[in-house]
């Protein structure tokens, strides 16, 4: 890639409306706008994402993002070279309302549409913010999402394990639901645990047993709903301190849960790439205790450690440009029959994964 190329990305497949515009060369992209509209408070009573008020609100949000998104870059439709859109996988709605606004642009403006897979987004992230050369180990970890990957190229990924059920920051989110703390429950827990006893409560480290690099988080949230109503049957209720240990106790079991595979995903990713960097991105890469423990690990292992921005590890719409762009810049793009996919794994050839987390499809 050579020619400097400059993409406009819209991003709705979960819970933030976002558009952004991305100017890029090689691996390098510069974000010269990025505007994210979250719908937290309209989702916080339920404790979780409803795909119906989801999908409204990015029907009602989309244009201004992509209006202002235009506007912090100081360009016109007329500046883009194409227009990249999340076509999946996520809540299908939600999706849909991000499609058709990039179909109407692309439609209007003549220029071209590019379907991006969010996850592909997000794996592709590193690049864009820390110019990171293929192959490298990618692991995911959000709230909806938890794989390793190897990232080949732009279009080629291996997965090398992930949750066979819940993603952590799902099991974040409903432990701080279980303790009474708001949502997204992730920053609340990580705060709550500054001040609590991790050795206090002995959770599992699920999988652990298993030489695989699969992950598994539903139990652990069952683990702490008994330790939760054990204090109660015991005392009447928790205090404070208790609820302040099981959050540490908690974050310490999906910390140690993660690092572990994520030193057996760097010795699998040696047999298939001749690489040596681990790049974390997802919600759940901003915990600290989490992420000390991934980059003391990527040390142990001698591999180098990316995490890109929160602002770019978080969903939004540079990335979506960004991997729109690798796309675009091979001559790759789509046309008025791109279709939404609520189910797209990046790997085709690994074995599907079963079931639909709250914030949409496992992929
Ligand atoms: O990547 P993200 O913004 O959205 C997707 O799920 O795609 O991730 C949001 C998730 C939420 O479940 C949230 O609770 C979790 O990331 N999260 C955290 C922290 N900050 C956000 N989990 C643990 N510790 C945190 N500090
Ligand atoms: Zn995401």
């Amino acid at each position: 890639m050579t020619q400097t190329l400059t993409i406009l990305g819209i991003e709705s497949s979960c819970d933030d409306t976002a558009a952004a515009v991305v100017r890029g060369q090689d691996a390098h992209g510069e974000v010269l706008s990025s505007i994210v509209v979250g719908q937290e408070e309209l989702h916080a009573a339920y404790g979780g994402v409803v795909p119906e008020i989801a999908a409204r609100a990015h029907a009602e949000q989309l244009d201004i993002a992509v209006e202002k998104a235009l506007e912090d870059a100081q360009m016109t439709l007329n500046d883009i070279d194409a227009i990249a859109v999340t076509a999946g996988p996520g809540l299908i709605g939600g999706v849909v309302s991000g499609m058709m606004c990039a179909k109407g642009l692309s439609a209007g403006s003549g220029r071209p549409l590019i379907g991006v897979n969010h996850l592909a987004g997000h794996a592709l992230t590193p690049r864009m913010t820390d110019g990171i050369a293929f192959p490298y180990l990618m692991l995911l970890v959000s709230g909806g999402h938890c794989q390793f990957l190897a990232v080949l190229s732009e279009t080629e990924f291996r997965r090398i394990g992930g949750t066979i059920d819940d993603a952590p920051g799902e099991a974040f989110d409903k432990t701080a639901k279980l303790l009474g703390l708001g949502y997204p429950g992730g920053p609340l827990v990580e705060q709550a645990a500054v001040n609590g006893d991790e050795k206090r409560f002995k959770f599992p480290r699920p999988l652990l047993d298993r030489p695989d690099c699969d992950l598994s988080f539903s139990g652990l949230k069952t683990a702490l709903r008994r330790a939760r109503d054990l204090l109660i049957a015991d005392q009447g209720g928790i205090t404070v301190q208790d609820r302040n240990d099981l959050c540490a106790s908690f974050q310490l079991a999906v910390a140690d849960t993660l690092a572990e595979k994520t030193r057996r995903a760097i010795i699998a990713f040696r047999d298939i790439a001749d690489g040596n960097t681990l790049a974390v991105a997802g919600g759940v890469a901003a915990n600290q205790v989490i992420a000390d423990k991934l980059r003391e690990t990527a040390r142990d292992q001698d591999v180098g450690f990316v995490s890109p921005p929160l602002k770019y590890c978080t969903d939004n719409g540079a990335m979506i440009a960004w991997a729109g762009l690798e796309r675009f810049a091979n001559g790759d793009t789509d046309d008025m029959t791109l279709s939404a996919r609520p189910r797209w794994p990046l790997d085709q050839s690994a074995t599907p994964m079963l079931g639909s987390g709250k914030k949409g499809a496992k992929a």
